[in-house]
């Protein structure tokens, strides 16, 4: 299905900057009065960034992002930036999307704000709960709203400890998840998560949380010599080998995200799900889906696991659901773990200030409706995602990359320092970061995960703007590849 023309990013958003030039509306009464090196010092006075080395940004100013059109950012010196992450892969419909607008401001105006707690209910948050279970995959009927996907996956925790509660298997707490998985930063999401460097602070993972090495074949499989396809279910037998030593009866639940993002575009072999699913189906273990990312088209399908043929219990989303534009998240509660919970349990003892705020679900609204009418997941699935994987094999090619991976609108390269035999540069050269200096200067967000770096661009983008992101990933690889040849790192 061919997209209609709103995709094509208008004719401000396609003009190249010129260098130096303040772009439209970049100097707005946010940043007139106060030059980039002021909002530096301001930003390094009082705002503490998320994942961040205060001290070590504090050193070199943090960019000011002023404003955005489609797939397109600039910073406060008038730089233009193809932001190839999406935002924080969640601006699936792009940047200035006016209906967003439209329904946050009509929304706002209403109705700002009231709970869901007191036996009451807000239109937006019954519209979209009723939009969320037409879009997602049949079984999936009811909607636990929360703030973000950190919490959704909180709610994760307590709803399938409490599913087996209810059912009288209250020993049954286990969840099993994945090393390198991100699940979100309070202390239920890091800990399901399986990032060393979150564990390594604060006491994380909490109790009853345990992990299994990750479906990763460029590091895992292909070392032991073996195709994708064993692999997959080679590592799908961790998670048999793990439920058999803790005690099938002690298992509550595992969770994993179709592709695991945030631990670098991870994409699973097609015989990896399937199995998973098998081996939950044989012990009765819930099977969770974290769609914070995959979901909203991002793989061409509404929801990843439809992309790789598995049906959960239960599907943690954020992001996409509102394409960033204000914070929402939540559960997609199936069939198995509602019936049991609204027949059988009682009073659910959990629930966020925000669980279905109404300017929050409006936008959700706007923005699923804004999907279905731009017709982006079959442009995901038949035009772009297609072409992106066509051009990712041509990047393969270059010297410095061992592997080029798509899926969707998902995408890994790995920087290799001998190409003929896959080798890995030393950890401490940090290659990923030299390429992502690159980007930032040349005008690209692409993220660096150690030694991969990965892109998730809006899903509006057409096939000129892939060519254009291509044309910046080669002449950025090509840059990295003269600093790594420079400082006699190999390279090629
Ligand atoms: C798969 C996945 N789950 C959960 C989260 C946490 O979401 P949030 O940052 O909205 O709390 C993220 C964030 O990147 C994620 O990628």
């Amino acid at each position: 299905m061919t997209p209609p023309s709103t995709l094509a990013s208008t004719p401000a958003a396609m003009a190249p900057a010129a260098p130096g030039a303040v772009p439209a509306g970049g100097t707005s009464g946010r940043t007139s009065g106060r030059t980039t090196a002021q909002w530096q010092q301001a930003d390094a006075a009082h705002f503490l960034h998320p994942f961040t080395d205060f001290q070590g940004l504090a050193r070199k100013g943090a960019r000011i992002i002023t404003r955005a059109d489609n797939i397109y950012l600039w910073d406060s010196e008038g730089q233009r930036i193809l932001d190839a992450m999406s935002g924080l892969w969640c601006v699936n419909v792009g940047y200035g999307q006016q209906a967003l607008v439209q329904a946050a401001t009509r929304q706002m105006q209403e109705l700002p704000f009231y709970n869901a707690f007191f036996q009451t209910a807000t239109m937006p948050a019954i519209e979209l709960a009723e939009l969320l279970a037409e879009v997602a995959p049949p079984g999936f009927e009811h909607v636990f709203f929360s703030g973000s996907g950190s919490e959704g996956n909180d709610t994760i925790v307590r709803m399938v400890r409490r599913y087996w509660d209810v059912l009288g298997q209250p020993q049954r707490q286990v969840i099993i998840s994945r090393h390198n998985a991100y699940h979100g930063s309070t202390m239920a999401g890091a800990s399901l998560g399986g990032m060393a460097g979150m564990h390594a602070q604060g006491g994380l993972p909490i109790p009853g949380i345990t992990h299994i090495q990750q479906p990763c074949w460029w590091t895992q499989g292909r070392p032991l010599g073996l195709e994708p396809e064993a692999f997959g279910l080679q590592a799908a037998q961790w998670l048999e080998q793990r439920i058999l030593e803790l005690g099938p009866e002690n298992v509550a639940a595992f969770i994993g995200e179709p592709i695991q993002g945030a631990g670098g575009v991870i994409i699973p072999p097609a015989s990896y799900w399937p199995e998973i699913q098998r081996i939950c189906q044989r012990y009765g273990i819930l099977l969770v889906s974290d769609e914070v990312i995959c979901g909203f088209g991002r793989t061409g399908n509404w929801f990843g696991c439809e992309t790789f043929g598995f049906q959960p219990d239960l599907m943690t989303f954020a992001k996409g659901v509102t394409s960033g534009y204000v914070p929402l998240g939540g559960v997609m509660v199936g069939e198995r773990v509602a019936r049991v919970l609204i027949e059988q349990g009682g009073e659910f003892a959990h629930g966020y200030t925000y669980s279905g705020h109404p300017v929050a679900c409006a936008v959700g609204l706007a923005n699923v409706r804004l999907i279905q009418q731009l017709g982006l997941v079959a442009h995901v699935h038949d035009d772009v995602g297609p072409y992106l994987a066509q051009r990712y094999a041509e990047v393969q090619h270059h010297p410095l990359v061992g592997q080029a991976q798509t899926c969707g609108l998902m995408g890994a390269l790995v920087l290799v320092q001998d190409k003929a035999r896959g080798t890995a540069f030393p950890e401490e050269y940090e290659v990923g970061m030299v390429c992502r200096k690159h980007c930032f200067a040349n005008g690209l967000v692409m993220r660096a995960v150690g030694d991969r770096m990965i892109i998730a661009p809006p899903l509006v983008i057409t096939r000129a703007q892939i060519d254009e992101m291509i044309e910046l990933i080669h002449r950025c690889l090509d840059l990295t590849l003269e600093e790594v040849r420079r400082n006699g790192w190999g390279g090629g």
